[in-house]
């Protein structure tokens, strides 16, 4: 039986994952941690546990691990990329050492430990289209480095250690309960919502910059469906490019309006997201994730966009 400890739960991507994960393997064998407490997250607080947890602090990691009895943690505290340019040191300090700590743990009491990676692991010398699965990562943005170290760091100590370490490079996640942490990506969830509130948007990000999303169901699915993998068959483990869709912003323009006719979007690009985003892949090639553990997402951009703006309808009455 697993028990998981999930850490960074009141983020976008946790808040989410905590809920399908106590669906899926029950209520108390799902530990959700974060940091600090936040407000608007009674849902994760009332379903199962909830333990305050900072990813740098090693005793307190090993105290609620040795409590709950865990056996596979999934990583998600980390600074995200527009907040890592601001704050390079703290991105670094959290993404490196907190998940320094994490393996150092999942090594001595022999864990399984997931841990994300992003398309920020890529840079401008990457090969933009069709992005290959093994290729040249040389990010520009502290959060990349940490992405790339990370994945590396990972391999290391499934290679030499044995610590049963996967991973994913998500894109930009795409989702109606949770707001975006400070990435690059945000624009593509803010745009939903403002075309619900005020059928229109001003885009940070220009028009033709094209990036890899995925709906925030879609991004669960690849947790827990890599998670449960057989690993006979996984050559690559750690980072696995997985995408559903690459759009612009007038992509989402486009499809918005197949819902929303008069919905209209200008821009007022934001040069440093602009700088991050004209440096990470237009499209990434997926099929490693195919092959080796049959990974396909089941939303494309109009079904998204279907069920973000029934949803948001919903949720800003
Ligand atoms: P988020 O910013 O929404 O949430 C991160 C959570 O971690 C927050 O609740 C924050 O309070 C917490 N946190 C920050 N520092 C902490 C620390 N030291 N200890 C414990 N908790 C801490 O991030 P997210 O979007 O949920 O992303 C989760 C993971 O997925 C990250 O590794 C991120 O790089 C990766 N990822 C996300 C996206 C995306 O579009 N959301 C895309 C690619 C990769
Ligand atoms: N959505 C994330 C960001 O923009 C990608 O890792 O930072």
């Amino acid at each position: 039986m697993r028990k998981i400890l999930v850490t960074g739960a009141l983020g976008q991507i946790g808040s989410e994952l905590v809920l399908e994960l106590r669906r899926q393997y029950g209520n108390d064998n799902v530990i959700a941690s974060n940091r600090s407490k936040k407000d608007g997250h009674d849902t994760v607080y009332d379903s199962g546990p909830f333990e305050l947890l900072d990813i740098r602090d090693g005793n307190r990691a090993n105290e609620i691990i040795d409590k709950y009895k865990i056996n596979t943690i999934i990583n998600l505290a980390a600074i995200l990329s527009a907040v890592g340019e601001q704050k390079p040191t703290m991105c670094w300090d959290v993404n490196m050492n907190g998940l320094y700590t994490l393996l150092e743990i999942a090594r001595e009491k022999n864990l399984m430990l997931f841990n994300p990676s992003s398309i920020a692991a890529f840079g401008p010398s990457t090969p933009a289209d069709q992005t290959p699965q093994d290729t040249i990562q040389r990010p520009t943005s502290m959060y990349g480095v940490t992405k790339v170290a990370g994945e590396i760091l990972c391999d290391y100590y499934h290679q030499k250690f044995g610590v049963d370490t996967r991973g994913v490079r998500f894109p930009g996640l795409i989702s109606n309960d949770t707001l975006p942490g400070g990435g690059t990506t945000d624009y593509a969830v803010h745009i939903y919502y403002e075309a619900i509130r005020k059928k229109s948007y001003t885009s940070f990000i220009r028009k033709g910059t094209k990036m890899d999303m995925m709906y925030m169901p879609d991004a669960i699915k690849s947790i827990v469906e890599l998670m449960e993998a057989d690993p006979t068959k996984l050559v690559h483990r750690n980072a696995f490019n997985i995408t559903a869709m690459s759009v612009a912003p007038e992509d989402i323009e486009a499809s918005i309006k197949k819902f929303i006719p008069e919905f209209t979007l200008d821009y007022d690009v934001d040069p440093v997201r602009q700088a991050i985003a004209d440096s990470w892949p237009n499209s990434l090639d997926a099929s490693a994730a195919k092959a080796e553990w049959g990974y396909e997402p089941d939303y494309d951009l109009d079904k998204m966009t279907k069920d973000m703006l029934d949803t948001l309808s919903e949720k800003l009455k």
